[in-house]
Parts: C-alpha cells; structure tokens; sequence
C-alpha cells in the first residue's frame, strides 16, 4: 500500500443502501484500472468480503475482469452486494450471554489490504459509507470514495448519482395519482424517501404538478395545507396531490418514525388522516418506498456513474488519494473525503426549485 511503487492491484467496494448507476461505477473503474494494465478486485457486501473471505458461502473477494462487468452498466443494484449493517468500526456481534455489542475490525481491513497487496481502495457510498472510507484511509488505507445516493445530500457534489433516476420513478408516480385524484376528487398523499432532505420530493413535486410538497427543511402545519386544499376546492380543482418526504416534521414536532429503530414511515398515513379530518375531504395516502431505489439507471444516471468510475482510477493513476470524486459544473473534481463527509447538503431557502415551486402556487405547508 505504499505510494511509492507502481500501482498493481485495486479494490472496489459498494457500501451502505444500493442506488441506479452503482454496477455502471463499477464497470467504468474496472475497465479503466485494467486498461491502466492494474488487477482489479471487487469486494463483496461492503467490507463483509475481506474480513470474512467467504460471505454466503462464496469467496468474499472476487477478481473483476472485463467479463466480470459485461453489460451491467443498465442494471440497478450492485453485482458485489451491500450491506447498511457492515460499518468495520462498530460491526454488531452476538456476545456469549446472547446479547448484542459491538466490535472495532477496522485494523484488521487495513491489514488484509496489506496481505493482499491491494493499492487503493474505490469506496462507492453514501454519507455514511464514506465516513467510514475517510475513518479507513485515516487509518493507512489508500481511499477514492464515489459519491451514491439516491437522497442528493452528500456535500462536495452538486449532485449524486442515482438520484436522477430516482426523481423521474416520483414523477412518474405522481404523474399517475392525477387520473385517481382528480376522478375521485380527493386528496392523495405521496411520500418519497429523504430522511433528512427533501430533494427528491422538491424536484418530483415540481415536475409532476403536486399542489403540496413537504420537505424536512421546511416544518408544516397542516392547517396551512388544509387551507390550500380548501382554496383548490373553491376554485374547482377539486383535488389535491401532496408529496411528502418522509423525515417531513410538523412546526415544533418530531418527524414520524416506524420503529423504535430511527427508520423513517408513516408521515403520509398521519397527514393523510389530519387533512380528512381537517377539510372533510376523502384522503388516500401511499408510500413509494424502495421502487425509487431500485431498477434500471435513466441515462444521466448511467453517464454520471461512468464518468465517476473512470474519474477514481485517474486520482489512483495521480496519486489523489483520500478524495471523492465530485461533480462541479461540467467537471468531474477531487475534493477531499473530509470536506464530503460529516455534514450533509440539505435545501436552502432560497433555492431556486424552492422560489420557483412557491411562484407556481406550490405551498410547503408554512
Ligand atoms: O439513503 C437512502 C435511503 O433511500 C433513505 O432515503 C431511506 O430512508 C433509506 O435509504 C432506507 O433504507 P433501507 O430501508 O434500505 O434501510
């Protein structure tokens, strides 16, 4: 692992909840590491793959050839797995008295990376991923993280990939909620994921025509969105789409969670419930969930994840390690880990889609 002797043999790895565009990642940094004439090693279900060697009865590293990564690029998912249960600093292990604790196996990753003689590490992830890359490279790892997720908040990039594809899924289904709502004249609540921003909610909520987009930046109060269901009605549109994103939170109240776990469910039951009862009005509320995550990349998506992929090879290739590749502007750049992670991107005030929403009637329920 050390930066004075050509690079021979990387590693990939796809951490944290799968977005569209991680196999294209893959695929693009593999056929750009073998073209560098590099060996290329994939890691299977995060970190799970190299402290374990076999993860479900297969070998937990897998060697990723130009076979290996033929004709993923549309696929959604990830061919080496994910896990959100596989941080190595505070990996969860059943203790003799049948109890859970926690173990710290994070030296034993840089020492298999040793053993193995593997140069550099591309850690594809979200926030929460790449905390754990920037801990992993604090620690002697050589890291390139690549910034995944569907929720758009990952600082550094003006945008992740995956998230693209994830807004076209909500509008198309918002799109669809139209025909029942405005056939049965009621009131459709939608909620979308984003559990501490409401990206996807703000940008599918303009584009598929919502009245009402709830965003946990902008704390509602549903006597303000009855008001607006209320005045639709007066002016003979009588019916109402609310997108909600699921960390949304009422003025002074909490967001809903549907375990005792921190998961994030239930606000569009709950708003879909106070807003019958508010304006007498039939309600109906769904919850999109993981068909935003899932399926094939649009072709953004598919782009942006190969420029990424090739763009981590070229930081091994210059010795950038311990950065994320961004996009900024029209350029693909590295800033490092640590300006990406710690703190997420949430929407401003005065962002544009936000003014822009509000010119065209859309209220945020404040
Ligand atoms: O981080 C992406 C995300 O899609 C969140 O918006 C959502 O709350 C979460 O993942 C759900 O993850 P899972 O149900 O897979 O644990």
């Amino acid at each position: 692992m050390s930066s004075d002797r050509p690079i021979r043999r990387i590693a990939i790895n796809t951490g944290g909840g799968d977005a569209p565009g991680l196999n294209a990642v893959i695929r693009a940094a593999t056929l750009a590491a073998l073209h560098n004439g590099w060996e290329v090693l994939g890691i299977r279900r995060g970190y799970m793959g190299i402290l374990e060697r076999e993860v479900d009865g297969e070998p937990g590293v897998i060697p990723l050839t130009a076979h290996a990564v033929r004709g993923i690029t549309h696929l959604g998912g990830t061919i080496l797995g994910t896990t959100t249960r596989g941080n190595p600093f505070g990996l969860e292990v059943r203790q003799p008295d049948g109890t859970w604790g926690t173990m710290d196996r994070s030296g034993e990753i840089v020492g298999r990376f040793r053993e193995m003689e593997i140069d550099a590490l591309v850690a594809i992830g979200g926030d929460g991923s790449l905390n754990i890359a920037h801990a992993l490279h604090e620690k002697g790892l050589p890291v390139i993280g690549v910034p995944k997720t569907i929720d758009n908040d990952l600082r550094a990039t003006d945008v992740t990939f995956g998230f693209a594809t994830a807004v076209e899924v909500a509008t198309d289904a918002i799109g669809r909620l139209h025909s029942t709502a405005e056939a049965h004249q009621r009131v459709m609540v939608v909620q979308l994921m984003g559990r501490h921003t409401g990206w996807i909610a703000l940008e599918s909520g303009v584009a598929g025509g919502a009245d009402v987009i709830l965003v946990p930046e902008v704390p509602y109060s549903i006597e303000l969105i009855a008001e607006k269901v209320r005045e639709r009605d007066a002016s003979g549109r009588r019916f109402s789409i609310v997108v909600v994103a699921e960390g949304a939170r009422p003025r002074g109240g909490e967001p809903s969670y549907a375990d005792p776990t921190g998961r994030y469910g239930g606000i569009a039951d709950r708003i879909a419930a106070e807003l019958a009862e508010a304006t007498g009005k039939e309600t109906r509320s769904m919850v999109l969930g993981h068909m935003q995550r899932g399926g094939s990349p649009i072709a953004s998506d598919r782009n942006l994840a190969l420029r990424f992929g090739a763009a981590a090879v070229r930081c091994i290739q210059e010795g950038a390690l311990g950065t994320m590749v961004a996009l900024q502007g029209q350029s693909i750049r590295a800033v490092p880990l640590k300006e990406a992670v710690g703190d997420i991107k949430r929407i401003e005030p005065d962002n544009d889609m936000i003014i822009t929403a509000r010119q065209l009637g859309i209220s945020f329920g404040d």
